[in-house]
């Protein structure tokens, strides 16, 4: 597949890397620093260039920014008609402290007021980039840890479902974009469990229904 990434730092860096290893076709854009995308390509056997070069011919986008950049991301990314686009935000002010939308909005459903042509969906969002390694070198490992995904394109949610079994996850559906005024307040429980609770932030989770 070609993956274009959009913001190339923690999340869309990592992601970026594990789906070039996984044998996609993948395109880095969007750092403050032209030789950050050229260290992550090189390092990765994958390519960089502008936004609009890596929405060119891709088969799916990864939104991965602070949500105050976002605006400027979809400016430079043009027109996004049919584009599946995954998205891995979670709206947060500047201090990364709190949500800028809650409860009757999300993030996911902004972003889909703001683009209606692409087609959206939410997952990461709540997975520190942390456990992305560890997870990837444990791929094929039962069972595998969950990421929720979200969104009203079940063709997109498909394909997001593959790229996300393809570094060692298992997508687990958690409904449509509405659904993000739920999921993104728990991004920041994960941020507690990650990055103030002991024990590191290689946090991964999976939800059991039991029966009988
Ligand atoms: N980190 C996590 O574990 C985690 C987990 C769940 C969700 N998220 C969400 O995922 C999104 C991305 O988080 P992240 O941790 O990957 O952030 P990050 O490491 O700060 O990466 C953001 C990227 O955007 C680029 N950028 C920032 N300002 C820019 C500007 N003015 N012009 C051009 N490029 C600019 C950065 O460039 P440089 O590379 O040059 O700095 C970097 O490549 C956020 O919305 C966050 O809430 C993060």
């Amino acid at each position: 597949m070609k993956i274009g990434i959009f913001g190339s730092g923690l999340m869309g860096g990592k992601l970026g890397t594990l789906w070039a290893a996984s044998g996609h076709d993948v395109t880095f854009a969007y750092a403050r620093s032209a030789s950050k995308l050229e260290r992550l390509a090189q390092d990765s056997g994958a390519a960089h260039g502008s936004v609009a070069e890596a929405v060119e011919g891709a088969d799916a986008l990864l939104l991965a920014v602070h949500w105050s950049r976002v605006g400027d991301v979809l400016d430079q990314a043009g027109d996004l008609a049919g584009k599946i686009v995954l998205n891995c935000c979670v709206p947060l002010d500047a201090a990364n402290r709190d949500l800028v939308v809650g409860t009757t909005s999300s993030g996911a459903e902004e972003l889909a007021k703001m683009r209606p042509e692409a087609r959206w969906v939410s997952c990461f969002n709540t997975t520190p980039s942390e456990s992305f390694a560890p997870v990837f070198a444990r791929k094929g490992q039962a069972p595998a840890p969950q990421v929720f995904i979200y969104g009203d394109d079940s063709g997109a949610k498909d394909i997001a479902g593959q790229l996300i079994r393809d570094i060692g996850f298992e997508p687990l559906d958690t409904g449509g974009l509405r659904n993000g005024r739920y999921i993104e307040p728990f991004a920041m429980a994960t941020v507690e469990l990650a990055y103030v609770q002991p024990g590191g932030p290689a946090l991964t989770y999976r939800f059991t229904k039991l029966r009988g």
